[in-house]
Order: C-alpha cells, then structure tokens, then sequence
C-alpha cells in the first residue's frame, strides 16, 4: 500500500539526520533492522499477550469477539501503525511522538500539545509495563494452580502483587545491562515467539480430546454474551484483546537513535509488526476457538483464573499444559523487559527536555552500561504504583490494561492529527510515505482510536460496584488534567519554561539551539528548526 520514495543523498547517515532534527548522538547505534522490529514484536508478544487479555474476549461474544474481533481491530490497527510509520520515517528520534507534535504543531499550541503528549505516552507507557508485567504474575499463579493438587491453589490478590514487584525489580535489573546485550535479545525473543505461536497452532488441534473440539460453525459463527452488555457493545468490547496486544509499536521509535537505518528501519518496523500479529493472532484465535469446547462460561469460571491457560490444559493435561505453559510465562517475561526498555528511553526523552518531575535526576546516561538507567528505575517505580490499583479488587485489573491503550491513543492522535492540521504543506515525507492515501488513512486512525477510548473506560459488566469499577476513567482523566493544570501551574508550571525538545546537537546551521533558555533563544531555535527542514526539502516548491 505504500509508496516507496528514494532516500534523499543528504540522508544517508543516521547521526547526520539526526543532527538535523536537533539531536546529538548520544546512543550507540546497536539495533539492525531486524532488530528494531523485534523491540515492536516483542513488547505484542503475541501468543502471551493473548493469554493476557482473553479473559475479555471470551464472555464479550465468545468464538466471534475472538476471531472476528481480533480481525476487524487489527484493520483499523494498521492503519495507526501507516499514520505512525510515515512520522517515525520522517524524523526518528527517541523523542518519536513527542518530538513529532512540536514538530508539525503550530508555535503557539507545541508547547502544550508537547506537554501532553509527554505525559499521556508517559501514562501508556507505565500502564504497559504494567499490564504486561501483571499479566506475567497472573500466568506464574494460573501455573501455580495447574501444578497443585486438583487445581486447589488460589492465590489472593496480594500473592499475585509480590510476585508482580518480583517481576518489576528483576526486569530492571536486565534493562540496566549494556544496549549491546539488550539488543542481542531481541532476536531470541522475536524466535521464541513465533515458535510459541506456531507450536500452539500446530499441537492443541491434534492433543485436544474429540469432546473439546468444536465444528466450524461453532468455531467461527457461535456469539456467547455472558457479562450482560447488548451484543454489538459486547462485541465491541472484545477488541480490547487486539488493542492492547497490538500496542506499544512506538517502542522501535523510542530506539530510533540506536538504530541503524532509522528512517526505513523504524517504519517498516511498525507496520511489519502490526502485520504479522494481525495475521497470526487470527490464526492463534481460530485454533483457540476450534479447541476450546462449547462451554465458555466454564471458562471463564474454571480456578486456573485465566482462560487460554484452561483451554491448554483441558486439550493438553497437566503436564502437556505445564511445560507449554512455562514457556508462555517466559515471553510475556521477556515482554516485559521489553517494554520496560521502551518506557525508559521515552522517559529518557521527556526528562531530556525536563518535562517529568526529577527530570534532571532522570536525564542521565549511566557512564558503565550507558543506558539510562535511572529512567528505567523511575518507570519500573511508577508500575509498582500503578499496580497498586489491583488490590481494589478483581476487575480493577482491567484499568491496567485499558490505561495503555488510553494513553497511548492520546499521545499517537495528537502527532497524526497535528501533522495534517498545522503542517500539511510543509511535511516532508521520508523513505516511507503513503502518497494521497495519509490522509484518508490518518483520519480512520484517528476515529477509531477515540472511539476505542470512549470504549474502555466502560466498566466489565453493566452495574458496577466499587471493586468492578474501570478506574482507567481516573487515572486517565487525572493524569491528562493533572497536567495541565501542573503546564498552567503558576511560577514552577510548565508554561513558563517547558519549550519542547531541547536541540542538543552542538553546531546548528544558524549556530542556535533549542532550549530552556530564553524566549529570545527559542524564536531563534524555531527559525534553525525551520532552516534546516526547508534546507533539506524534497519537494522543490518549500519556502
Ligand atoms: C453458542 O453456543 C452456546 C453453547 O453451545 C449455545 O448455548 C448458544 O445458543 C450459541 N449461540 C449462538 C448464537 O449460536
């Protein structure tokens, strides 16, 4: 669907591009394209990710919330990832998004439209690891009870929050490591991971007993509602499972700066992996569907707490579901230094800027590993925070998962949006460009993702009580409020002194930088940011 341009000469190195857009290299650039698209196919961690967020497709229509449901979200998915990878081809930087909005905003909203953005991706950011690393608690205490004695274990929710804390703090002991180590991972990951899915693919339709497999009819026609919301809201509500799962694609922009051929690799990235997890989450919800026998309230009822984990186990046996289930438990794991690894470099980004608070403590490249690893330490603190919310009880969970979704959606509009309303005739398109299909395509992104928003702060069931509650309402509306009432706060806020991405490339073209400093400097900043994108136009009708 896309269009492939060719590079222009003066963009053949990534530093030198870089340097255009303001920044000096203060990474290593470890990643090969490969790479770069196993960070984004990582953090979906598809088969994991799916044992994850079953438990919400399963009662929200059943076979059709699973499988049509997975395809029809994935559509509209890829078209955020389109948007997203013609900004990532453009400029990539770790900034990504953030650096995006003061890019194409106007002088007079950047500021604030930065600040938000800053924070909601921020908030999604957390809310992933979050989510990802509870998910991997859950998955240890589902294995936990298959191992014990007729599935007698349940674990309470304080059981479950230890071992998520456990998680946390052993993630960021890994994310602490050299880039050189983290980079390498990548590659096991992404194997490890189409392996896990092609495995269940292959052994659950032979190894599940004749009473378990469903016909066809069943398998892609049959719609169970159990939670009590009308059909086509249910249905709805099933797409959580795809959004959440196919989420985090920002994350190869974040390691932009570390990778080589940033401006194709980034891109195709993206939409390589939103691709790939459309297509084979289908198929992994298909065999799900055909394996899973026709009770879907046993399910979701069953002590093991956590459906794909019952369906492995009523196909597989305790030991079959065991090893194959320890092997899921372990990706959703490496998932999570993953997105912890993402998290970090965004905060890294934003505090480069000073947008966080503690933000010059957070702004710093351990000299050993150079990594930052306060910012990793700083995100895995904000998650156990964040983890907090589930000891209000069971469906408070959920607001972990609809947070990610939540914040990232506001922080990918506002660059998608912005692009087309500020910048549409000075955008420059890099190697990776949608020609006349960017807008049409942007504007249906845009659509879904607020409508995907308004979806989710929806409670599980239709009355709720105190403990089945969406807090992600809260949350969200507390941290994007929160900060703009922190930009407008008076003296210290934001407005007073936040101008966006600081340059820190030493020698501009106009010998100006973009920075905390004086408006003065700024205004002169906004000419050499505008200096250099009209220097390196390819449209030869730019001012
Ligand atoms: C789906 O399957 C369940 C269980 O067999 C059945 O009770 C229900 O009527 C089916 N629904 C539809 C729409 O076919």
């Amino acid at each position: 669907m896309s269009t492939i341009q060719k590079m222009p000469p003066e963009r053949t190195t990534d530093e030198e591009l870089l340097h255009t857009l303001g920044y000096k290299q203060e990474f290593k650039r470890e990643f090969t394209s490969f790479e770069v698209f196993g960070i984004a196919f990582s953090i979906i961690g598809l088969l994991p990710s799916i044992a994850s967020v079953l438990f919400y497709a399963v009662p929200n229509g059943g076979p059709v919330g699973m499988v049509w449901g997975w395809l029809t979200c994935s559509i509209f998915i890829m078209t955020i990832g389109m948007s997203m990878a013609e900004l990532g081809s453009a400029a990539p930087t770790s900034g990504g998004l953030y650096f995006w909005t003061y890019k194409y905003a106007s002088s007079s909203t950047r500021n604030l439209l930065c600040w938000i953005v800053g924070y909601a991706n921020t908030l999604g950011t957390v809310s992933a690891v979050a989510s990802i690393d509870w998910g991997c608690a859950v998955q240890v205490m589902a294995a936990a009870t298959i191992a014990s004695k007729d599935q007698s274990f349940v674990p309470t929710a304080g059981q479950t929050y230890l071992v998520y804390l456990a998680i946390l703090a052993t993630t960021g002991i890994v994310c602490s490591l050299a880039t050189k180590t983290l980079a390498r991972l990548q590659s096991i990951y992404v194997v490890l991971n189409i392996a896990l899915c092609l495995a269940l693919i292959i052994v659950l339709p032979i190894l599940t007993p004749s009473s378990k497999k469903n016909h066809a009819s069943f398998a892609l026609g049959n719609f169970t509602n159990l939670n009590g919301w009308p059909n086509g809201f249910a249905f709805f509500l099933s797409w959580l499972a795809p959004a959440w799962t196919i989420g985090g694609f920002d994350s190869s922009v974040h390691i932009s700066e570390e990778a080589t051929n940033a401006a194709t690799a980034v891109p195709w990235a993206i939409v390589g992996a939103i691709g790939v997890s459309g297509i084979l989450g289908t198929a992994i919800n298909i065999v799900l569907a055909f394996c899973a026998g026709t009770d879907m309230q046993a399910i979701v009822d069953n002590p093991i707490g956590q459906p794909m984990a019952t369906i492995i186990f009523n196909s597989l046996g305790e030991r079959g579901a065991l090893a194959l289930w320890s092997v899921i438990a372990l990706v959703q794991y490496m998932m999570g230094t993953s997105i912890l690894l993402a998290s970090s470099r965004q905060t890294f980004a934003f505090s480069r800027d000073g947008g966080l608070p503690f933000s010059k403590y957070m702004y710093k490249i351990n000299s050993f590993t150079k990594t930052p690893v306060n910012t990793v330490w700083y995100s895995a603190f904000l998650a156990a925070l964040l983890g907090l919310l589930v000891l209000a009880g069971p469906s408070a969970t959920n607001a972990l998962f609809s947070l990610s979704i939540i914040g990232s959606n506001i922080a990918y509009s506002i660059p998608i949006a912005v692009r087309f309303i500020y910048s549409r005739d000075t955008f420059q398109p890099g190697p990776f460009n949608l020609g006349r299909w960017s807008l049409p395509i942007a504007i249906i992104a845009l659509i879904f993702m607020t409508f995907v928003n308004i979806l989710f702060v929806f409670p599980a069931t239709p009355h709720p009580t105190i403990a089945t509650m969406n807090y992600s309402v809260v949350v969200a509306a507390g941290t994007v409020l929160g900060s703009i009432g922190w930009y407008y706060f008076p003296v210290y806020g934001g407005v007073h002194w936040f101008r966006g991405p600081i340059r820190t490339a030493e020698s501009e073209p106009s010998g100006s930088s973009i920075g905390r400093g004086s408006t003065e400097e700024k205004s002169k900043g906004d000419d050499a940011l505008a200096g250099t994108m009209s220097q390196k136009s390819i449209l030869p009708d730019q001012p």
